[in-house]
Parts: C-alpha cells; structure tokens; sequence
C-alpha cells in the first residue's frame, strides 16, 4: 500500500522525535519514499543526519540553504507529496498550524499542502487536555486533519496519562488503511447536489425548507479523501468544503441546479442527489417588494421545478449510476422504492422524519438503503460524516460504483 508514496515527515521538538527515525525505517521499508522536514526545536531532539541516512535525502529544516542561498520551496513539497505526515506534533506546533502562523518550514509547507495530512500529537497529559490545544486539534480536523490519538501511557515526564505519541508500527497500519481505502475509488468522477433550493417570490423573499446541506457535505469529503474527483452542486448553505479535490459550484435555485446537474452529468461515473429541492417555484419573480394590502389575503402561483433525479435517471449510460435521497413521513419504504422506480434510479437512501436524530440539520441521520434490485438495508444511528462512509461501502459492495 505504501510502495512509491511520496511522504512528507514532519517532525517538532518533543522528545518523542526519536521514534520518528523508527517510522522513517518502516516507511522506506514499505518502499515509500520521505521527505524530512524538521522545526528548530526538532534538530534539539533528533540530528538530521540521522534522518537524511535513513531517507537518503537532505533534511529541510531552514526557508534558505545558509551557504549558498539557495531556496527550498514549501510550495514543491506541498505539490509532490501524496501524505504529510506530523509525528511527533507539540501543542506549539499543533497551535501554529491552527492558526496560520507559518514562522518554520514545517508549517510554512502545511499550509501549502494539497495531500492529506495526518498528526500524532505528543505532549505531557495536562498540555494534551488543555482546552487551548483540545480546541486547535478540533480546528484542524474542521481543517480535514486526520489525528492519530495519543495513547494512555507513561510520559517522559514520569507522569502518566494520555499524551503518550503512538507507536510508529501503528502510525504506519493508519497509513496503510488510509491508502487502501483510497485506492477503491481511484479515478472516479462523482456529481453530488446538496443543500435547499431558494425560489424567489420577490428582490427579498423566497420559498425554501430546512436543508441544511450537511449529508451532501459529508459525502463529498468521503468520496474526495476515497480519491474520487468530486463535483459539489450546493444551494445556498452555512458550510465550507476543505478536500482540495471537491469543486463547488454555487446555485441558489432549483432551476439553476437542474441546470449545472445537466451539464457536468455527461462527465460523471456517478451522481448522489443529496439535495433538497423545492418542488415549486413561484410562476412570477415580482419586480419589487410585494406590499401588505390590509385585509386582503394574498395567492401565489406556483409552478413545478424540473427534476433533477428523474431527468439524470432518464439520461444515464450503462456505465452511469444515480443515488437518491428520500425523506419520508409515512409508509417510507414503500414511498422510496416507487421514487426509486420512477425516477431510474440505482440506489435510493431513506431517512424518515419519525425516526429521532435523523433527516435535517442534525449531525446525525438514521439511513435505510434500497436498490433497484430489492435489497434494503437499515443502519442504525450514526454521525454524518459515519453515514457517508456506510453508503459508500454499500455502493462498492454491491457492486456498482467501483
Ligand atoms: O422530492 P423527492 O422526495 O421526490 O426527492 C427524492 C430525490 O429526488 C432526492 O434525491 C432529491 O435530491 C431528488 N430531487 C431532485 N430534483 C427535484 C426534486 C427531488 O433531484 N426537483
């Protein structure tokens, strides 16, 4: 899994430094080939001797080589990696990078990375619990960081408690998992839609509903971290996509979606239909604010919005798949199965409005898959981000996306 990734070691000044020479060996073992960089404090630690023996590559530590001035460009090494790998990561350096303070090479090339980065923070128990540096590890996840736990153990410090870097045997199992994971998607290109549609009634009203675009977000960063070009339709919706490999295209209606839809669909392997479209629009957008007439009720006409999953359905190729999504209130299964047949789709996802913690909103959705062939599937509760990966594994064992 490992052979010919191009990895980038970072590694700061704690004393758990010397174990990164360990994963230095097992990685080049694996036949990944690594690229050192290390912070001044790191060099305290560690001599970058003894890495660029084990990578057989000069060691970057500094923006400029002192001797002759030559420059080595975080930039490059953002681009070449495949991984960026922080081990040990101090709560300093942890706190640097989530805040954007690039005054080392190291965190200067994190900023500039396109690869996914995972950290392995080390620290005595009371800087690892520390809210400053519980609340930077959340805002580098938020960032798409993947944290490698610390482990409950004895500290250099003589203390003991959680804090303790983990292995490097197992810093390398969560690579190998990771590529593997990635590998069953490669090259595929994804459509999703998410979010609400905006219909205008007048310059400053609209219909809408309560979408709030966070399972379609989810699925994006899934497919994306699986390896697959994704191409995010969204209305309009409170969130931020962080994987460099999900483009977004911004509709507010659903018109406008219907028409994005169809015009990147014909490049697509597939297309997850996570959005919640209004069904109607109103047949006229009025020119200027619609006033209060007192005593006078007030009609608006609505006509209906395309559908998007019907007319992707309608237009697939053989080597084409549609998913779904439906949210029903009563008989759901037998709901979803008739918007499955009649909109050609492959998959549908249920999410029934009864079931507490599921449908709008929330972090978290109640899911039950059907196929067009009569599988149905229930999963239990889960985050979004878990209920992504369940319909991802459902699409890749039963066969149709990859
Ligand atoms: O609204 P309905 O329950 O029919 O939606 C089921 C599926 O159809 C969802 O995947 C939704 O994103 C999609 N849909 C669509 N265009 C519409 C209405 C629904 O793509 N106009």
């Amino acid at each position: 899994m490992l052979t010919g990734k191009k990895i980038v070691l970072g590694i700061t000044g704690s004393i758990a430094a010397y174990k990164a020479a360990y994963l230095c060996r097992a990685l080049i073992k694996k036949g990944a080939e690594v690229q050192v960089v290390i912070t001044p404090a790191g060099k305290e630690f560690i001599t970058p001797v003894t890495l660029s023996a084990l990578t057989q590559k000069p060691v970057v530590s500094e923006f400029f080589t002192a001797n002759d001035g030559s420059w080595h460009s975080h930039v490059d090494l953002g681009l070449w990696a495949d991984l960026m790998l922080i081990v040990p990561a101090t709560a300093s350096t942890i706190g640097k990078m989530a805040n954007g303070i690039a005054d080392n090479m190291l965190v200067t090339t994190y900023l500039s990375m396109k690869a996914p980065v995972f950290v392995a923070p080390a620290m005595d128990l009371d800087m690892y619990a520390h809210p400053s540096t519980q609340q930077n590890l959340e805002k580098l996840k938020s960032f798409g960081n993947q944290i490698i736990e610390p482990t409950v153990g004895p500290l250099a410090s003589n203390l003991e408690g959680k804090g303790r870097m983990e292995e490097p045997d197992r810093i390398v199992e969560v690579l190998e998992a990771f590529f593997e994971k990635k590998g069953e998607l490669i090259s595929k290109k994804i459509l999703i839609t998410a979010g609400p549609t905006y219909e205008k009634i007048d310059p400053v009203r609209y219909i809408s509903n309560y979408s709030s675009g966070k399972m379609g977000f989810a699925l994006a960063e899934e497919c994306a971290s699986r390896g697959a070009d994704v191409f995010l339709i969204s209305g309009p919706v409170q969130l931020q996509t962080v994987h460099p490999h999900i483009q977004r295209i911004n509709v507010e209606s659903a018109e406008e979606m219907y028409r994005a839809a169809l015009d990147y669909f014909p490049k697509m392997d597939l297309a997850i239909l996570c959005a919640a479209v209004a069904d109607y629009k109103p047949v006229h957008c009025a020119e200027r604010k619609i006033k209060r007439e007192a005593g006078e009720n007030l009609t608006l006409e609505l006509v209906p919005n395309p559908d998007i999953a019907a007319a992707l359905g309608n237009n697939k190729t053989d080597r084409q798949r549609v998913v779904g999504f439906a949210l029903e209130t009563d008989d759901e299964i037998a709901h979803a199965s008739e918007k499955l047949q009649k909109k050609k789709l492959d998959f549908i996802v249920l999410n029934s409005l009864r079931e507490p913690g599921a449908g709008f909103q929330g972090d978290t959705n109640k899911i039950t898959i059907i196929n067009s062939k009569g599988m149905i599937k229930n999963f239990p509760l889960k985050s979004k981000k878990a209920v992504a990966a369940d319909i991802m594994d459902t699409l890749r064992n039963e066969g149709y996306a990859y």
